[in-house]
């Protein structure tokens, strides 16, 4: 069984209430129970802090374990140096995920502090953008 972890960061508690036009109207808890029957060959762990550390704390905890971990960071995507040297610190790759095309949007989403410490980055395809995260670790 792989182990993955996905992260998700502020305010993506909210997804499904939260602007749906953006992020769109199904909560991440109901998405998950897909992406686990869609994997069954995986073991798939779910965190959500809206708390920077404890996101750092969680990437401590699985960075040397897990075979993946799938990471949205919302808004400290844009600002957080302390994830992305959490993210080089550990063994574990970093998937970085956006639900919307960052590029598409404010010019403060264009940049990324975490892009550069990852295996790769998937944005733009709403919650499939998890699941395109997932299967580049099989
Ligand atoms: C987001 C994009 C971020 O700019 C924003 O702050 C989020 C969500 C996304 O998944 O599209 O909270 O990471």
């Amino acid at each position: 069984m792989k182990k993955i972890q996905i992260i998700n960061g502020p305010n993506l508690n909210l997804l499904g209430k939260r602007e749906p036009t953006v992020y769109g109207n199904a909560s991440f808890e109901g998405y998950l129970s897909g992406l686990r029957a869609r994997f069954p060959q995986c073991e798939i762990s779910y965190y959500q802090s809206n708390v920077e550390g404890e996101m750092i704390n969680k990437i401590h905890e699985v960075g040397f374990e897990y075979d993946g971990i799938v990471l949205n960071a919302g808004a400290y995507t844009h600002t957080s140096i302390a994830l992305r040297d959490a993210i080089k610190a550990v063994a574990t790759p970093v998937v970085e995920v956006h639900i919307s095309n960052v590029h598409a949007r404010e010019s403060f989403r264009h940049v990324s502090m975490l892009s550069a410490a990852c295996r790769g980055v998937i944005l733009g395809f709403g919650l499939d953008s998890y699941r395109l995260a997932i299967e580049s670790f099989m």
